[in-house]
């Protein structure tokens, strides 16, 4: 087991917090109001702690569980501070009404974030086509996710089976941006008679 920093202390910063801990990963949580994390690494417990907001992260993985419209902002603060890490953007930029995103080909968030990144630091996009409510429950799920190098994605998909989830790979930082469509078709899933328990994954024969 390992340890991993999420930066961020709202509902997938718990949900995503909670099943590392639950699963024996150390959880340090980052926050920029300090009491938000607190808050958060009591909620996840299991000897979550938190960190300083800034500071090199603890873990290898680092998520960043915040919103996209800050998400570069928050890469840019931690700058240096996350040189050898892989960062798992979760982001979701939908538009005001969740029908479509905000985003264009060639610059997803994760691409946006992978260029105010440090050199060479891979972004993994993962974890944005699972309602959060379902991600908190311990029954496997799929994992979609791309982007980064695939010795990344590697590394990534051991810490999502280490989860007891699938990890399913689409590839390279160009399916990042079809993975934020996906939570388009997940939102539309959910709003047509599937519910909001619901969560993206994939039949393999
Ligand atoms: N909720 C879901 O079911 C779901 C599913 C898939 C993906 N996502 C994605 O996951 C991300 C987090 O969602 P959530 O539901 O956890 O949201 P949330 O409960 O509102 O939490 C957002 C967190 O981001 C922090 N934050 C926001 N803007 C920031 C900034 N500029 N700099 C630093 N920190 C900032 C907030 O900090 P403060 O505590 O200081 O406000 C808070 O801790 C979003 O991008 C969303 O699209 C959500």
């Amino acid at each position: 087991m390992s340890t991993i920093t999420i930066i961020g202390a709202g509902n997938m910063a718990t949900a995503i917090g909670g099943r590392a801990a639950r699963s024996g990963h150390t959880v340090e949580i980052m926050s920029r109001n300090q009491a938000h994390a607190q808050a958060a690494a009591d909620q996840i417990g299991n000897g979550a702690v938190v960190g300083t907001y800034g500071a090199i992260p603890a873990g290898d993985i680092v998520v960043l569980a915040v919103l996209h419209q800050g998400a570069v902002d928050v890469v840019t603060h931690f700058s240096e501070a996350l040189a050898g890490k892989i960062l798992v953007d979760i982001t979701n930029p939908f538009n005001a009404d969740g029908t479509g995103i905000v985003t264009s080909e060639g610059s997803s968030v994760s691409q946006q974030i992978a260029a105010a990144a440090p050199a060479g630091t891979p972004v993994v996009k993962a974890f944005n086509t699972i309602f959060r409510d379902v991600l908190a429950e311990a029954t496997p799920l799929d994992v979609l996710f791309a982007g980064g190098s695939p010795e990344a994605r590697a590394r990534f998909a051991e810490f999502v089976t280490s989860l007891g989830m699938r990890p399913l790979d689409t590839g390279g930082p160009e399916g990042t941006y079809v993975l934020e469509w996906a939570a388009i078709l997940l939102m539309g899933l959910a709003r047509n008679g599937a519910g909001w328990n619901v969560a993206l994954g994939a039949n393999i024969h």
